[in-house]
C-alpha cells in the first residue's frame, strides 16, 4: 500500500514537471519567436548597429540594462516602466544613477512593434539589445534564450534594496551573486563588464577626499583628481572619468590588467584583487581575454535567466515605458 503510494506520487511529479519547470523559469528557448517574428534576431541587431553609430555609448546603456533589469526581481523589464502617481519607478533608485538611452529601448521595441505587433517582449529586448550591444562594443557574440515576459510590478524599494551600493563589499557582492546563482568566477567576469563605460565622480570623491584610499594606486589618483576636482562635485555638471581610460568603448579584459595595477575606480574594483577568494580568477582574465569571454557568456546566460516570466504569465507591452 505505501509503495503504491509512493509510485503514485512519483506519478504525478513526472506529470507535473513541464509544468513546474516552466513556473520556475525554464519555459525560455532559442529561437523562441522562430514562428511568430521569424526577423527579430537580425532586426534588433540591425537597429542596435543603427544606434551604435549615431550614439556609441547607447551600446553600453544596453549591457548595464541587462543587470539593472535581472537584478530587481528577475528579468522581467520592470526596469523600464515609468513612474506613476504614487507609485515611484525603478529608475527613480539612487542605484540606477547613470542609467539613460531608455529611448533607444523605445526605438527598437518600436522597429519590432513594425514587423511583429504584439509578440516580443520588452523583457527579451533588453537582453537581445544588451547581447548585441556587447558585440558592437568588441565582445564575445553568443547566443541567449528567449520567451520572457514583462512584468506589470514594479518597486524603487525592491530596486533601493538589491541593487548594490558603489561602496559594497566583496563578501556583500558574492552574495547577491549567488542569489542570482553564479559561482565566484562568474561573478567576478560580469564584473569585467566594467571594461566599459565611466563612473561618475559622485561615486568617486569618498576614494579620493580628505585623503586617498590606500587601495587605490596612489599615481593614479593624482589622474582621478584632475577629472574630480573638487569633493563637492556639482549635481548638474556630469563630471566623469572613465572606468578604462586606454580602451574605454572596448568589452576588453582591459579592465582586469587595471585592476591589477590597483586602478579600479570602485572600491570594489580593488576589493576583488585583494580578496584571496576573487584575486585568483582577476589574475587568471588579465592574462587570457578568451578565459574572461568564455566565463562572462557563462555568467551572463544565468543572469539572464534568473526568475523570468514565461508562458501565459505578465504580458507582452506594448510600449515598454507602460503596462498594457
Ligand atoms: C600604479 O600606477 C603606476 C602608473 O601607471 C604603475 O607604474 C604602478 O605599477 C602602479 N602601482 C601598483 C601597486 O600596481
Amino acid at each position: 500500500m505505501a509503495k503504491g503510494i509512493i509510485v503514485f506520487f512519483s506519478f504525478l511529479l513526472l506529470l507535473a514537471s513541464p509544468y513546474l519547470a516552466s513556473a520556475s523559469g525554464s519555459g525560455l528557448s532559442y529561437d523562441f519567436y522562430k514562428t511568430t517574428c521569424p526577423s527579430l534576431e537580425l532586426l534588433v541587431k540591425k537597429e542596435v548597429a543603427r544606434i551604435y553609430y549615431i550614439h556609441g555609448n547607447a551600446a553600453i546603456s544596453f549591457l548595464r540594462n541587462m543587470f539593472h533589469d535581472c537584478a530587481v526581481q528577475g528579468c522581467d523589464a520592470s526596469l523600464l516602466l515609468e513612474s506613476v502617481p504614487g507609485h515611484p519607478g525603478e529608475k527613480g533608485s539612487e542605484h540606477n544613477t547613470g542609467m539613460r538611452n531608455f529611448k533607444y529601448v523605445d526605438e527598437i521595441k518600436a522597429a519590432v512593434e513594425k514587423a511583429c505587433p504584439g509578440v516580443v517582449s520588452c523583457a527579451d529586448i533588453i537582453i537581445l539589445s544588451g547581447r548585441d550591444g556587447v558585440a558592437m562594443l568588441g565582445g564575445p557574440q553568443f547566443k541567449v534564450k528567449t520567451g520572457r515576459r514583462d512584468t506589470r510590478k514594479f518597486s524603487l524599494a525592491a530596486a533601493d534594496a538589491t541593487l548594490l551600493p558603489q561602496d559594497v563589499d566583496v563578501t556583500t557582492f558574492l552574495n547577491l551573486m549567488e542569489t542570482f546563482g553564479l559561482d565566484i568566477r562568474e561573478a567576478v567576469a560580469l564584473i569585467g563588464a566594467h571594461t566599459v563605460g565611466r563612473t561618475h565622480c559622485k561615486n568617486l570623491v569618498k576614494r579620493l577626499y580628505p585623503t586617498v584610499d590606500p587601495t587605490l594606486n596612489y599615481t593614479y589618483s593624482y589622474y582621478l583628481k584632475k577629472r574630480c576636482p573638487t569633493p563637492h562635485p556639482p549635481l548638474k555638471a556630469v563630471l566623469y572619468s572613465r572606468n578604462d581610460p586606454i580602451t574605454p568603448m572596448k568589452f576588453d579584459n582591459n579592465y582586469f590588467k587595471n585592476v591589477i595595477q590597483m586602478k579600479g575606480l570602485l572600491k570594489l574594483d580593488n576589493a576583488l584583487y585583494l580578496d584571496p577568494r576573487t584575486k585568483p580568477y582577476v589574475v587568471k582574465m588579465a592574462k587570457d581575454n578568451n578565459y574572461f569571454y568564455a566565463q562572462f557568456v557563462e555568467g551572463i546566460s544565468i543572469l539572464t535567466e534568473y526568475k523570468v516570466l514565461t508562458g501565459l504569465q505578465g504580458e507582452i507591452r506594448k510600449h515598454c515605458k507602460w503596462v498594457n
